[in-house]
C-alpha cells in the first residue's frame, strides 16, 4: 500500500515545471518524459512559456521574433511575460490542476525572476509581486533545474537550425547570470527546486528527471 503523499493532495493534480538556459536540454527531456508517461498510461497536459495559449503564443511572437520588440524595455519585457503567464495560468495550468492533471510546463516563474530580475537587474520584489499576482501565487509542486555550463548550453542551441530568438542574442555576461541566478534560486527553495547536472547525455539526465519526479509525484507506479 502506497503512502499517501504529503506533497500531493487527491484530486488536486501536480505541477512540475523545467528550468534552465538556452540549450539545456528542458525541450529535450519534456519530450522523453512525455513518452516515458504515455508508457504508465498517463496523459500530462504539457505546456510553454511564454506561449501555451492563443493569446500566449502572439506575445511569444512579440518577445521572440517580431521587430516590435526590438527595442523593448525590461519593464514593459517583464509585463508581457507575465501576462503570457498569467493568461496560462488561468486558462489552462489551473483548471487542469482542479481536474487532477499532471502538468507540465517547459519554463514558468523563475525564468522571470531570473531573466527580468537577476540577469536584466530589475528590482527583485517587484519581479516577485508581479510574478505572484500573474499565478495566483500557485507554485510549481516541483521544479527541476537542468543546469548546464554557459558553452555548452551555447553550442546545443546553436547547434539547432532555427532562428536564434531576441533572448538567445544576449551576451556571454547575461547567460552567466542567469545560471548563477538559477543557482541562487535553487538554494534558496531547495524543497521545490532540485537541480540535475545537464551536462551528461540525455538517457542519463532523463533517468535522474525519472526519478525526481517519482519521489515526488505519486502518480507514477514503481
Ligand atoms: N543531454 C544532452 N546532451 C547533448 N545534447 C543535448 C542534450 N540535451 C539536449 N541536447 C541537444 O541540444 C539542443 C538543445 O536542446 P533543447 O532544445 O532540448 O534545449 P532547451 O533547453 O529546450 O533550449 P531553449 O531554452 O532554447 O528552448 C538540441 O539539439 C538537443 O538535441
Ligand atoms: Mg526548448
Amino acid at each position: 500500500m502506497m503512502s499517501e503523499a504529503n506533497t500531493q493532495a487527491a484530486g488536486s493534480g501536480f505541477f512540475l515545471s523545467l528550468e534552465g538556459s538556452e540549450g539545456c536540454g528542458k525541450s529535450t527531456q519534456m519530450a522523453m518524459l512525455q513518452k516515458f508517461l504515455a508508457a504508465q498510461n498517463i496523459e500530462p497536459v504539457m505546456v510553454r512559456e511564454p506561449g501555451g495559449t492563443a493569446l500566449g503564443e502572439k506575445i511569444r511572437h512579440l518577445l521572440q521574433h517580431d521587430t516590435a520588440g526590438e527595442g523593448m524595455s525590461a519593464e514593459a519585457e517583464l509585463l508581457l511575460f507575465a501576462a503570457s503567464r498569467a493568461q496560462l495560468m488561468h486558462e489552462k495550468i489551473l483548471p487542469e490542476l482542479a481536474n487532477g492533471r499532471l502538468v507540465i510546463a517547459d519554463r514558468f516563474l523563475d525564468s522571470t525572476t531570473v531573466y527580468q530580475g537577476v540577469a536584466r537587474g530589475l528590482d527583485a520584489d517587484s519581479v516577485a509581486a508581479i510574478n505572484g499576482f500573474a499565478t495566483a501565487q500557485r507554485k510549481p509542486d516541483l521544479t527541476i533545474l537542468l543546469d548546464v555550463d554557459l558553452a555548452t548550453g551555447r553550442q546545443r542551441a546553436a547547434s539547432r537550425d532555427d532562428e536564434p530568438d531576441r533572448m538567445e542574442r544576449e551576451s556571454d555576461d547575461f547567460f552567466e547570470k542567469v545560471r548563477a541566478g538559477y543557482q541562487q534560486l535553487a538554494a534558496a527553495e531547495p524543497e521545490r527546486i532540485t537541480v540535475i547536472d545537464a551536462g551528461l547525455d540525455p538517457d542519463t539526465v532523463h533517468a535522474q528527471v525519472i526519478h525526481t519526479l517519482t519521489e515526488r509525484f505519486h502518480g507514477i507506479h514503481r
